[in-house]
């Protein structure tokens, strides 16, 4: 039953246009967070292990082979393809995965009409290929078929199943997989800010959240409209291991965790419905707004107000450490702004003293860069000092997170080993 009203859900969303429309940075889908900041948070965990495996294909003349479960309109696809190559500044080294390296990419979903559109953006690659399947029943696979190099989840997708359905998934890729292989696991966080009200300390108690794509909607929209809701399970790093460590025993195939990671702390989607937390803000507008071109924004609404729930000490205080973090770095920033506007680069005020790395680093390299925007082309309060606060920021929230269950996702990557 629970498929039917996630595809609904999904429906209703592909409907209202913004789903899977490119419309723009500041709202929608393919929102500046999405790009800049929760794929590039993806990439950056993925990308060492992926380019161990790319150089290994590259000297035995081999291709790669990606399957995206849950790949919706092949998104998957885009963010894998795109990946950077290993230098910055390197005139040839722009991908990390050449085209031609690429032998196969499978994207599977249950969902027709995303699937028509991800045929219709990338359908016309030879070696990309997207087919209805369900991943509840296991992996889906044709007789015959190829091991992956990478079994590839995104955005919660694995929130979708039951845990008997992730074992019996992560059974068939053990099983499946070749000594190497890599899954990347993502399901939605138990402990995110967004849905304070849901935290509980008994996670017996609740193991799923009615998930609504609410979101997408604007603000005076969203309390008129009814939308869909459908289960999604709230995990945390130590119900994912013991799933994991479940399939692996039952198949006597090692499947080492090798790291996990939260992504979107303070910017995920539901910041600012209030659907699951008393406490909206608009934050992911806000941060938004500072990566758009051509736009200022106005950083007093920037500031994170973190309220702590009662009970709850760990979360409290690692939210609160990144809060308090976030607040003084748009303090910092304020105040070198104020100071370049009206005196001279001599007397940039100092930051702060920390215990906090990630602060330094982010109050240096607003520094510099308030330091440099003077003389250059353009609006640079718009296009350089904003968007590289939002790089501080996202710099903050990364460097702060533990992989522990208190973002929107929270992802595994695990090897499987044989
Ligand atoms: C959170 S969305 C992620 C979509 C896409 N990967 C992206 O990056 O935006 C989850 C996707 O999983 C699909 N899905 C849910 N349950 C599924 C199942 N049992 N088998 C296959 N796909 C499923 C949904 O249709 C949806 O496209």
């Amino acid at each position: 039953m629970h498929e039917e009203h996630a595809d609904q859900a999904y429906n209703e969303a592909i409907q209202h246009g913004q789903y899977s429309e490119r419309i723009k940075g500041l709202r929608g889908k393919y929102d500046h967070i999405r790009i800049l900041w929760e794929d590039l948070i993806t990439a950056f965990y993925l990308r060492p292990h992926l380019e161990t495996i790319v150089r290994k294909k590259e000297s035995a003349q081999e291709g790669l082979r990606l399957y995206d479960l849950g790949c919706g309109t092949g998104d998957g696809y885009d963010l894998l393809s795109k990946l950077p190559g290993r230098t910055k500044l390197g005139e040839h080294d722009t991908r990390l995965i050449p085209q031609e390296l690429l032998e196969h990419y499978k994207g599977v979903d249950l969902n027709i009409e995303l699937l028509k559109e991800g045929e219709n953006v990338f359908g016309h690659y030879d070696h990309v290929n997207f087919c209805k399947g369900d991943f509840y029943n296991g992996l889906p696979l044709e007789e015959g078929e190829r091991p992956y190099d990478l079994y590839f989840t995104s955005y919660g997708t694995l929130s979708h199943s039951s845990d008997e359905e992730l074992e019996k998934l992560f059974m068939d890729i053990a099983r499946h997989g070749r000594n190497g292989s890599l899954i990347m696991g993502d399901w939605i966080g138990r402990f995110s800010y967004e849905w304070q009200n849901l935290w509980t300390e008994n996670f017996q108690e609740r193991t799923h959240m009615e998930y609504k794509i609410n979101y997408l909607y604007d603000e005076s929209e969203r309390d008129q409209i009814e939308v869909s809701s459908f289960p999604m399970r709230l995990m945390t790093p130590q119900e994912v291991s013991e799933i994991v460590d479940r399939a692996a025993e039952k198949t006597g195939i090692d499947l080492e965790i090798i790291r996990f990671f939260d992504r979107s702390l303070f910017v995920g989607r539901h910041i600012e419905t209030g659907t699951y937390n008393g406490n909206p803000q608009p934050i992911r507008a806000m941060v938004n707004s500072l990566h758009e071109p051509g736009l200022r924004t106005y950083f007093p609404d920037l500031k994170f107000n973190f309220i702590p729930r009662k009970g709850f000490s760990w979360q409290n205080r690692m939210l609160k450490d990144l809060a308090d973090c976030w607040n003084i770095l748009l303090d910092y920033t304020m105040a070198l702004m104020k100071f370049s506007d009206h005196g001279s680069n001599a007397m940039l005020p100092e930051p702060p003293l920390t215990e906090f790395q990630a602060l330094e680093r982010a109050f240096d390299v607003m520094r510099q860069t308030v330091e440099v925007s003077k003389g250059l082309f353009g609006d640079t309060r718009a296009d350089l000092i904003e968007s590289q606060l939002g790089f501080a920021l996202r710099s903050l929230e990364m460097n702060m997170q533990r992989g522990m269950g208190l973002g929107h996702g929270l992802v595994a990557l695990i090897r499987v080993s044989k």
